[in-house]
């Protein structure tokens, strides 16, 4: 399919040198253009076109997909330029911007965008070319290369992949109709076309099922943990939230409006707690509550005649919502305990001839598969469908990893790369103490930029199965539109770049997105300025003065300092190499392109005590089990406080800690709520023996099991945040320093905020 487009690319550009319009003479413009995802064939051309408010657009007479996207390219001029152009049928007129379908073009997505100092001229085969013509034209227009006028360009455009996607989960938490239209309209500036909505889950149903009502009425509410509570405002008032089909259908419209398909899922047979939830009898029968723990729970839809009918009715109402060929169906972490005890589940095993569980999932999948062919469309799941034998038909999205992708393209399928952690937008984008919660695997821009959809081990004759690839958006710890905009901007144009554009730049793309970031401000986006911000690290130095660090993670642009206080600028002090200042001092820094800050100013008071102070971010953990930064229930100052914590083994290590004598430490600890879903995994919590109920912090020198400094109990602390003290007794030179916390994690988790020498 793959080759099909680039196929269509290429004559695409045959057809367009036949017609290309004469070309004025003149200088070329070379200051650099800011467009995202960069176009497949871009010429610079003579010539300028500053657009006014007498410019018309014209669309050929009868041309009712150019009248469409006329209008659509209309409100885009006047938010950014303030004008209203006049839209004309008739033919292209000298001044102004037309719009026109050609059959000369081939390839439904694929466009051709020519200016120069007559005006803007765009051209596609189909309607979603001419759209995807008109936002690179919004792009040049809102360029800072176009203050002037948007210079002379010739474009050739299509993308690499049919699927350029974005998966949202709106069961963890929920977001309302007019922030997922936000959204839908920033996928679209990024020619993505497709919004995976992950509707089900163990933790809430959202999606209203005329049929099944108690879907919604229980199982859309959850009790309210954590950082919900401060939502719901109190405990004893549950987390609840769903989409009536009418809104449902006004978010399809709405993407369609801007050429994106909405593709559904609905989770089996596992993370299908909230339905089990609303009706038992779809499980083992018994009663149980929406989830509030993250993770993998245990409950699973039976494999009974009766609840595939109840699939399959729920399945109609959502084919009757949803008009896309692909309806997913989740498939993945469905944890078979249940069918291993189920004795009608084994029975049926048996008559069927299946001998175990992942197969018995394969049938059930292949069974939901067949009824999805019979009404013409077409299942696609996550790489566990491949346990079981699952129709050659099934799209297969591969989140393990790669290897998913790769035996399923191997042996036939078609498949959407969507690998954890890369492409998951859930884990975080830098080490900065101002990152907000969730997975701290570190996915930098870069990285996920850097993920090649199609990867070396698919046979090249298998390659053309990869369909596209998407980034995932998993909210557990996304809990409103703040979280969830810093997850996914910017680097929905990493996503946008790698399947829209041929050839990976990185150095062109950071250098592009400044112009992007400013284009999400002006939309009222807030992106994750993580690439570029400085990060401050500080160490001691002679003569009572402290070594200060800078970097950001890109390298891009010229760091710039102050340490009097006052904010940077592009006249502040050139960082080159570390650098000692007196204590104390404030230290601010940004980075700087074109005479602009590239990212908010971040500054570190630094002084004798905060050099021996290290927050758990600047601590190791003590292995990588599950490791978390996680929200205080409580705000102090106004703010939340995130503790970095391995929520399997609560055990932190400051490293190369240099003393000379005798210390007071003061540990600050909190307590948060522990709602994990572990499964097979809590075999490996780690536990210490603790001396008292409530437990202690023991602290050990040099390895985890080396000599006790100290022990430090948490009775103090009681149920919250508290600043414990304790003695270290003498010691000289250069140590770690292990913190543990002993007990067992559950049903409250203990963390370590801070550690402070005294
Ligand atoms: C997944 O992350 N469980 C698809």
């Amino acid at each position: 399919m793959r080759r099909t487009l680039l196929l269509a690319l290429a004559v695409g550009l045959t057809a367009c040198a036949d017609q290309q319009p004469k070309r004025e003479t003149g200088p070329v413009d070379n200051m650099p253009l800011s467009l995202i995802p960069q176009p497949a064939q871009l010429q610079r051309t003579p010539g300028r076109f500053r657009l006014d408010a007498t410019a018309t657009i014209t669309v050929t007479p009868g041309d009712t997909a150019a009248k469409h996207v006329a209008a659509q390219l209309q409100s885009w001029v006047r938010q950014a330029r303030g004008i209203t152009l006049a839209i004309v049928e008739g033919k292209p007129k000298s001044g102004g911007i037309s719009l026109a379908t050609s059959a000369a073009i081939k390839g439904r997505e694929a466009y051709t965008l020519d200016v120069d100092g007559k005006g803007v001229r765009i051209a596609a085969n189909d309607e979603t070319g001419l759209f995807y013509g008109a936002v690179t034209y919004w792009q040049l227009l809102t360029d800072p290369a176009a203050q002037g006028g948007v210079p002379g360009v010739h474009i050739v455009d299509a993308p690499r992949f049919e699927w350029r996607g974005l998966m949202l989960d709106s069961s963890r938490h929920f977001q309302s109709v007019s922030e997922i239209e936000h959204l839908l309209d920033q996928m679209a500036m990024h020619k993505l076309n497709t919004f995976h909505w992950h509707l089900t889950d163990d933790q809430g149903w959202r999606l209203q099922i005329d049929k099944y009502p108690k879907l919604t009425e229980t199982g859309a509410c959850r009790k309210a943990i954590g950082p919900d509570v401060a939502l719901t405002g109190g405990e004893d008032k549950p987390y609840c939230g769903f989409y009536t089909q009418d809104e449902a259908k006004q978010i399809v419209a709405y993407a369609a409006e801007r050429h994106i398909t909405v593709v559904p899922e609905i989770e089996m047979p596992g993370h299908a707690q909230a339905a089990v939830a609303s009706y038992p009898k779809l499980g083992n029968g018994k009663k149980l509550a929406v989830s509030g723990d993250w993770g993998v729970n245990t409950a699973l839809f039976n494999t009974d005649d009766a609840t595939f009918v109840v699939m399959q009715d729920v399945l109609d109402e959502v084919m009757a919502i949803f008009p896309s060929t692909y309806i997913h169906v989740g498939g993945d972490e469905a944890a078979k305990d249940e069918w291993e005890h189920s004795k009608a589940v084994q029975a049926k095993m048996k008559s069927l001839g299946i001998t175990d569980e992942e197969k018995m999932q394969g049938w059930f999948v292949a069974r939901i598969g067949d009824y999805l062919d019979k009404h013409g469309r077409r299942l696609i799941g996550w790489d566990e469908i491949l346990d079981g034998k699952v129709p050659a038909t099934a799209t297969v999205m591969s989140w393990r990893g790669t290897r998913g992708a790769i035996k399923a393209a191997n042996a036939g399928h078609d498949v959407v790369m969507a690998p954890s952690p890369t492409l998951y937008l859930d884990q975080l984008q830098s080490t900065l103490p101002d990152e907000p919660p969730g997975r701290p695997s570190g996915q930098t821009l870069k990285t996920l930029y850097d993920f090649e959809p199609v990867p070396s081990d698919i046979a090249p004759d298998k390659a053309d199965h990869v369909l596209g690839e998407q980034v995932t958006l998993f909210t557990e710890y996304q809990p409103n539109w703040y979280r969830i905009q810093h997850a996914i901007f910017p680097r929905i144009a990493a996503v946008a770049e790698r399947t829209w554009s041929p050839k990976a730049d990185w150095n062109s793309f950071i250098a592009r997105l400044p112009a992007q970031m400013s284009r999400y401000r002006a939309a009222g986006i807030v992106p994750a300025d993580s690439v570029y911000a400085v990060a401050i690290a500080t160490e001691a130095a002679a003569d009572d003065k402290a070594r200060v660090t800078l970097s950001t993670q890109s390298g891009y642009g010229t760091i710039r300092y102050t340490t009097d206080g006052s904010a940077p600028t592009a006249q502040s002090t050139a960082y080159s190499a570390p650098f000692d200042v007196a204590l104390p001092t404030t230290v601010r820094a940004n980075a700087f392109a074109g005479g602009f800050g590239l990212a908010g100013p971040r500054d570190r008071a630094i002084d004798a005590k905060s050099l021996l102070h290290r927050s758990s971010d600047e601590l190791d953990t003590c292995g990588d089990k599950l490791v978390l930064r996680l929200e205080a229930a409580n705000a102090v100052d106004g703010v939340r406080p995130v503790y970095k914590v391995d929520i399997m083994n609560t055990c932190w290590v400051w490293k190369g800690v240099r003393l000379d004598g005798r210390y007071g430490v003061d540990v600050t600890v909190d307590r948060l709520p522990y709602n994990y879903a572990l499964w097979k995994d809590t075999a490996g919590i780690v536990s210490r023996k603790a001396r008292s109920a409530a437990g202690e912090i023991e602290v050990h020198q040099d390895t985890c099991d080396g000599p006790k400094l100290s022990t430090i109990p948490l009775a103090p602390a009681k149920d919250g945040r508290a600043t414990l003290q304790g003695i270290l007794p003498k010691r000289e030179g250069t140590h770690d320093l292990c913190f543990v916390v002993t007990g067992k994690p559950g049903p409250k988790l203990w963390v370590i905020g801070d550690i402070q020498l005294r």
